[in-house]
């Protein structure tokens, strides 16, 4: 008993010392790397051992068995051979074959034993999924060849997995687009929106109207720099490019191999200004048009006249004879109605039809074309103003202005594919870094991705199972590479291909981050430009009234994070981060992470300020969007600034289209002089300082009166508007209140026109 209880010890000072060394990227280290995450894998003991004789074994020779027997034998260190499956008694052997017994049609078992390597499924794609899952392990987890002896049961939680890639902003060569699916079917995502047509460019080559690509795939010139730029900037470089039938037949081709469905996109009655350019009699107002060099949205928009249909029809014709998928997405997004408006024509239908508005006219223009698809035997999709003026009968709904589309049309019994910005727009920013590549706004992580489930709790479990799955969107304004393409894809993909395939309960953010930095490195390696941002550091502050906690840390507690409190440059030798530090006067943290001598991620740069409101207490008369609400009600007066990057960090408040109204209680009458508020102004992104501001101020809470205001003229350059307040006179109160006034309606012709703009605020600072 003795012996085993020093034995015991020993051991456990070992652990222990094990844990002091701080061995990086070896603490928890999962037992496989598997990504997505499998529903079940259960450890075996021993392992197969893989060698020059170790054969592929499958049950037909059809093509489909044969690519997944390459796919494996491809990940193997030695040159496997293929055999045809004539007994069950093998050793050395991967055998791959058909199980009715598997339930899902994508699920697969993957069972290493010491004798075999079994691969079962009910269909090729579960089993093209378990030779991925397979491939993983031995990239990832076999060592001096053994394999690790395992069960894996496993299968989707969605039907539909998608990825998004718009070739209308800037085109992308089929190459490409091969190396994009390539990558999609890795992470076992089953569909491609090709998004092929746009205000910007045409992409796809219709027998039927060759002006499409010979007059609608080409600009004269791109745009520079952002949208709200002044001047605007131009390159004045003809650019375009587009796919012939047979590339497009080569491409469906490939991704059937890989059991990835394509879900072509032809843009309707909107973003259709390149197919103008090219027939001109299809707009309401007489042409010419130009294929457009400007991001956002054309006013030119199809008319609904019978030659219109008669086109679009034609044009889908030849769409459909390309693409066997059972979804055509006719898009129906961000279509202004203005032209309808004023158009006699569109005006004589909406009276002849009984329509009430342009909105249902929209409404009956998509109707008219999901007949036309349906009879062709297949089904729409479209964005989700497509509910707007009453959804077609057997349309399914992609769910991208947040996810209250989707809800509504699971409710009404519609499928839906959730692809809410918020989660799923990988055009958005993915750090606090201010040297990030140009981007169109947002900020969307990777630990927001993974944490996103697109089932939404509201929905009823009849309705929930109208929700098909979810999708990732690349939008292309300011992504002209497909070295880029991949920047901002990878890795947040991988964190989604777990959202669409993984049970939800056993998702967990940092044993996914651990199992993905093989992946990032294997990906590099194979020339995929992923962005690594694992390194990236947050700070969480809590404001205790007198002074401010502070804690830093990273997506997984591999690195470490040096940290100074002056405002100078951390290097390797600043005073390492081990607990939360207090902070009591203006200060300015700046923090990097290393990884051994590596510096990992950017530079965290935080500014504190206290005033005299700081730690106090507020009250929010108007509530932020949930999305960015992150630091709860007491942010705008917690001394903390927002960052001066992005504005979807954990500081920054975002009223969607609303006033901001607040009340601050001070604790006791104080004086008061100034105020200042920082307001984030980002007109690409929707997001517009207010129109005016005004100060009250109160004893009791009840009775305001009016201390200040201040009247905002227009800004176009900076991103953060510090604007100053001075009080009429300096002024004794305990309770201040403060209105912001939301700017007002975005006006037509910039983005988000006819909208009203988000504001965002943070910090108010009082003096
Ligand atoms: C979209 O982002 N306009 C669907």
């Amino acid at each position: 008993m003795k012996i085993r209880y020093r034995f015991t010890l020993i051991f456990i000072i070992i652990i222990s010392s094990f844990g002091f060394a701080k061995t990086p990227l070896k603490r928890n280290k999962p037992f496989l790397h598997i990504i997505p995450k499998p529903v079940s894998i259960i450890k075996l003991k021993g392992s197969f051992k893989l060698n020059k004789d170790t054969r592929i074994v499958f049950d037909t020779l059809d093509f489909g068995k044969r690519s997944i027997a390459e796919l494996i034998q491809k990940a193997l260190p030695f040159e496997a051979k293929f055999e045809l499956l004539d007994t069950f008694e093998y050793t050395n052997a991967i055998i791959l074959t058909l199980d009715d017994n598997i339930e899902n049609k994508e699920g697969y078992q993957l069972k290493v034993t010491k004798k075999t390597i079994e691969l079962k499924a009910k269909t090729d794609a579960g089993l093209f999924y378990a030779a991925q899952s397979l491939a993983q392990i031995i990239y990832f987890d076999s060592k001096k060849n053994k394999i690790p002896s395992v069960q894996i049961d496993d299968y989707p939680r969605y039907e539909y997995r998608g990825l998004h890639l718009d070739v209308g902003r800037h085109f992308f060569p089929p190459a490409f687009v091969k190396k994009y699916i390539d990558l999609m079917s890795l992470y076992k995502f089953n569909r491609f929106h090709w998004h092929l047509t746009e205000d910007q460019g045409w992409r796809i080559e219709i027998k039927k109207y060759p002006k499409l690509t010979k007059i609608g795939a080409f600009r004269d010139s791109t745009m520079m720099g952002r949208y709200s730029d002044k001047p605007r900037k131009f390159d004045h470089t003809k650019y375009g490019g587009f796919y012939t039938q047979e590339e497009v037949k080569d491409i469906v081709k490939y991704s059937q191999d890989r059991h990835i469905t394509i879900v072509p996109e032809i843009e309707m009655p909107g973003h259709s200004r390149a197919a103008l350019a090219a027939y001109p009699e299809l707009a309401c107002t007489k042409g010419p048009f130009s294929v457009m060099s400007i991001w956002g949205i054309s006013n030119d928009i199809y008319c609904p006249y019978e030659k219109t249909f008669k086109f679009l029809e034609n044009v889908l014709t030849e769409v459909i004879e390309l693409f066997p998928g059972e979804y055509i997405h006719i898009g129906g997004d961000e279509a202004p109605k203005s032209r309808w408006k004023e158009s006699d024509f569109c005006q004589n239908l909406i009276k002849e039809k009984g329509l009430k508005d342009e909105h249902q006219l929209q409404s009956y223009f998509i109707q008219r074309i999901e007949k036309f698809v349906n009879s062709k035997g297949r089904k729409i999709i479209g964005w989700d103003e497509i509910l707007e003026g009453g959804l077609a009968q057997n349309a399914a709904v992609m769910s991208w202005r947040g996810e209250s589309g989707g809800i509504e049309a699971a409710k009404q019994h519609h499928k839906v594919v959730m692809t809410p910005g918020n989660y799923c727009y990988f055009d958005h920013y993915q750090s606090l870094d201010k040297n990030e590549p140009l981007a169109i706004g947002g900020f969307t992580p990777l630990e927001e991705v993974y944490s996103y489930n697109p089932t939404p709790t509201v929905l009823s479990d009849d309705e929930a199972k109208y929700i098909m799955g979810a999708q990732g969107n690349m939008w292309t304004e300011y992504i002209p590479t497909g070295e880029l393409i991949e920047y901002m894809v990878y890795p947040r993909a991988i964190a989604l291909s777990e959202v669409v395939w993984s049970q939800p309960e056993k998702k967990d953010y940092k044993d996914f981050v651990r199992r993905l930095l093989p992946h990032m490195e294997k990906l590099k390696k194979d020339g995929v430009n992923v962005a690594n941002h694992l390194g990236d550091i947050t700070a969480k502050f809590t404001n205790t009234g007198n002074s401010i906690s502070v804690h830093l840390q990273t997506s997984i507690d591999d690195f470490d994070i040096r940290y100074t409190t002056s405002g100078a440059k951390p290097t390797i030798k600043s005073k390492k981060f081990k607990k939360d530090f207090e902070i009591d006067s203006d200060t300015n943290i700046k923090a990097i992470s290393f990884y051994k001598d590596k510096k990992m991620g950017y530079e965290l740069n935080r500014k504190i300020k206290m005033h005299k409101a700081a730690g106090k207490k507020m009250k929010l008369l108007i509530k932020p969007s949930k999305k960015y609400y992150k630091g709860g009600e007491n942010a705008l007066i917690n001394g903390i600034l927002g960052s001066n990057s992005r504005y979807a960090d954990d500081q920054w408040l975002g009223f969607n289209g609303t006033d901001f109204i607040g009340i601050i209680d001070l604790g006791k009458r104080m004086p008061i002089r100034k105020i200042f508020m920082r307001f984030y102004n980002s007109k690409g992104a929707w997001i517009y300082p207010p129109k005016e501001i005004e100060i009250l101020v109160s004893d009791d809470n009840v009775n305001f009166k009016v201390a200040g205001a201040f009247k905002l003229k227009e800004y176009d350059k900076s991103n953060i508007l510090s604007v100053p307040i001075r009080l009429l006179r300096t002024t004794y109160t305990r309770y201040l209140k403060i209105k912001a006034i939301n700017y007002g309606t975005i006006p037509k012709g910039r983005q988000g026109g006819g909208h009203k703009p988000w504001l965002f605020i943070d910090e108010i600072i009082v003096k």
